[in-house]
Formats: C-alpha cells, sequence, structure tokens
C-alpha cells in the first residue's frame, strides 16, 4: 500500500474528494489515506491556514491528492495553493486537456498537455505600495527555475512520445522576464531535444489559435500566470472545469489537484462533478505505477478510467455537461461500470 496524503479542502472540494476515494476504494486502488487539512477548513479547526503537520505529512509519504483550496479575493491570507506549491518546490503542473467521447463540443481530438511552471512569475507575491494610488507588483523569473521547468517539460514530451511543444509568451512587451523563459526554453531545446518540434508564440495570437483549432496544438509550456489562465481556457474547449485533471510535480513531491476551484456557487448541493479529481486520481495511480513498478496501481487506474468513459458514454452526466446526476449519483455510475 502506498500512503497519499488527503486535502479535502474547501467549498466542493469535500463532496468531490469524498466520492473520489470512494471509486478508488472500489477499485482496489494500493493507497493507505491519511486526512489533513489546510485553506478554510485548517482556520476553521483553529489551525494555521497551511498547518506544518500537512506538510510534514506530505513530505513523509511524498504523495497528496488534494481537493481545492478557497483564496479570499483582494484582501486577506495568501493563497494556500501557492504556499504549498512554493514550500513543497512543486515547481511543474500538468493539465492534461483531452476531448471525452461522452462529452461532444465543438471540438473532436483534443489531447492537449499544458505546462505551467508553478513557483514564479507574478505568483511572487512581492507587492509593494509606492504612493497612496501606486503599486508594484513584481514578476519573478530566474535563469534557474526557467531552465528547470523547460528541461521537465522536453523531457515529459520524450517520455510521453509527444512531437511538438509550444511556448506561449509575451516578451515583446516583457522583454527581460519573459525573455529569459523562452531563451531558456531555446536553448534547452536546442542543446538536448532537437527532435521535438519547438515554437514561440506571442500568447495573444497564441490564444487566438487555440480556441480556432486547439488540435493544433500538442504541448504548451508557460510561465505562471499564463500557464493559470490558459488552462482553464483549454478546459472549456472540451466540456468545462468538471473534466480537466492536473498533477504538480517536483523533484521530491507530487501533489494532484483538479485545475477547478472550490466553486462556492455549488458548495454543498450535490452537483459538482468529481470527475477532475477523479482523473487526477488517476493520475496519482498511474504516477505510483511508473515511479514505483506497482502493477496493481496501473490496473486500478484503467478500471476507473474505462468506468468512467462508459459511464459518459451511457449519459451518466453531471448537471455541468448537460446530464442531471448529483455528486454521489455520478460516482455510483462509475463505481457499477467497473470491470
Ligand atoms: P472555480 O473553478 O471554483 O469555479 C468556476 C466555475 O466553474 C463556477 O461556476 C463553478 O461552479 C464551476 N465549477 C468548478 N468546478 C466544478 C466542478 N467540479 N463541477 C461543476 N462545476 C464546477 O473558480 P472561482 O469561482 O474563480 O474560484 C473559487 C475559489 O477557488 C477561489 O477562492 C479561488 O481562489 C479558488 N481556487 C482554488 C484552486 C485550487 O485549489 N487549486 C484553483 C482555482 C481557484
Amino acid at each position: 500500500m502506498h500512503s497519499v496524503v488527503l486535502i479535502p479542502g474547501d467549498g466542493i472540494g469535500p463532496e468531490v474528494t469524498r466520492e473520489v476515494v470512494r471509486i478508488l476504494e472500489a477499485a482496489d486502488a494500493p493507497i493507505s489515506w491519511s486526512e489533513a487539512r489546510a485553506g478554510i477548513a485548517a482556520l476553521n479547526a483553529g489551525e494555521e491556514v497551511l498547518p506544518a503537520q500537512t506538510l510534514r505529512a506530505i513530505e513523509r509519504s511524498g504523495l497528496g491528492l488534494k481537493g481545492p483550496c478557497t483564496t479570499p479575493v483582494g484582501t486577506g491570507f495568501a493563497s494556500v495553493n501557492v504556499q504549498l506549491r512554493k514550500r513543497l518546490n512543486l515547481y511543474a503542473a500538468v493539465r492534461p486537456v483531452r476531448s471525452l467521447e461522452g462529452v461532444p463540443t465543438r471540438f473532436d481530438g483534443v489531447d492537449l498537455i499544458i505546462i505551467r511552471e508553478n513557483t514564479e512569475g507574478l505568483y511572487s507575491g512581492a507587492e509593494n505600495r509606492v504612493t497612496d494610488d501606486v503599486v508594484i507588483s513584481m514578476k519573478v523569473a530566474t535563469e534557474s527555475a526557467c531552465e528547470r521547468i523547460a528541461h521537465w517539460a522536453f523531457r515529459y514530451a520524450t517520455q510521453r512520445e509527444r512531437k511538438k511543444l509550444a511556448v506561449f509568451h509575451k516578451a515583446n512587451i516583457m522583454k527581460m522576464s519573459d525573455g529569459i523563459f523562452i531563451a531558456a526554453a531555446k536553448r534547452v531545446h536546442a542543446r538536448d531535444y532537437p527532435n521535438i518540434h519547438y515554437q514561440e508564440m506571442i500568447i495573444d495570437a497564441g490564444c487566438m489559435k487555440l480556441v480556432q483549432d486547439p488540435t493544433q496544438f500538442d504541448m504548451l509550456l508557460l510561465e505562471n500566470l499564463y500557464g493559470d489562465v490558459v488552462s482553464d481556457l483549454a478546459a472549456g474547449l472540451v466540456g468545462g472545469l468538471g473534466v480537466v485533471p492536473g498533477a504538480n510535480f517536483g523533484d521530491e513531491y507530487a501533489i494532484f489537484e483538479a485545475v477547478h476551484g472550490s466553486a462556492p456557487d455549488i458548495a454543498g448541493k450535490d452537483v459538482a462533478n468529481p470527475l477532475a479529481l477523479l482523473m487526477s486520481g488517476v493520475m496519482l495511480l498511474n504516477h505510483i505505477a511508473r515511479e514505483r513498478s506497482d502493477e496493481r496501481a496501473a490496473a486500478s487506474a484503467e478500471r476507473i478510467k474505462t468506468a468512467y468513459n462508459q459511464a459518459l458514454r451511457d449519459g451518466c452526466k453531471t448537471r455541468d455537461l448537460g446530464g442531471e446526476l448529483g455528486t454521489a449519483a455520478f460516482a455510483s455510475a462509475v463505481i457499477e461500470r467497473l470491470g
């Protein structure tokens, strides 16, 4: 059994994590869970927003499955999600954006991997009030972090036999920060991965091309903020935030979480789609299978994937996908189809 820290999180987090754990257990996933708190849930329990014991638990097991955590807008504490990524040095976010057979959208055959740098850029949180009416937000880019994410992305592309990687940037305006991001990608490509087709695109034109025909892209590499925004945009191309999973990787630890947030507008109503977190759970199992050569993890990942695809083909869907099933009913539909 592999020990995994489960962070239910806030808003729809507890509802979707509960159902995902139920499915993983029904699919014989070789995981033993230990629950930890973060975000509003931790504050409500009288703890720090990111308790030290939560960090220690992840450091011990190396793996986490995390529900979304709420961050106050315009005031209040710094994002727990950003803090977790920084404290554990989870520098590479991976977001696979794929068309699903039972979820018709404007485009078929979307199969895009988004790699987001997770530790720098405007997420430095370094903001200063210069005068009463002027504030400055610092965009941080270091050559070492830009090289590190470029290596990670090209290595990932090679391992997954991906053919093309495009960097979206705005180095025409942010000549220095985005400048070193693309320079690092270009250098790493030329030196170590010349067989992968490499392209640079100014992000505004890149977004236009992405919504015109996402199938022309294979992998995207973006700095932190662009990666955040483009992930949600791309989710909209394949059915929305209910169907896009994610993972945050460092050299030592990995935390798997959906792209979506805590969705306070639908929390507690049994309407949230648990699929994005379930797919993140499948990524977790595949990671365990690959890194720890565990065939049972690979088999249970495959069973879950087959089952949710069958459920969608059979028309079992939550409200965000045009269906009528609640969170728990959709999870039960997946469990019924586990081979
Ligand atoms: P959101 O992703 O929570 O919701 C955006 C829209 O998508 C809402 O209409 C919501 O109902 C819908 N939605 C999201 N997930 C869904 C699901 N699984 N099933 C069905 N519908 C779903 O983004 P929003 O509203 O901008 O942020 C809410 C909170 O979440 C904020 O405090 C934000 O900081 C936080 N957040 C946390 C993230 C994380 O923990 N990794 C990521 C993004 C946002």
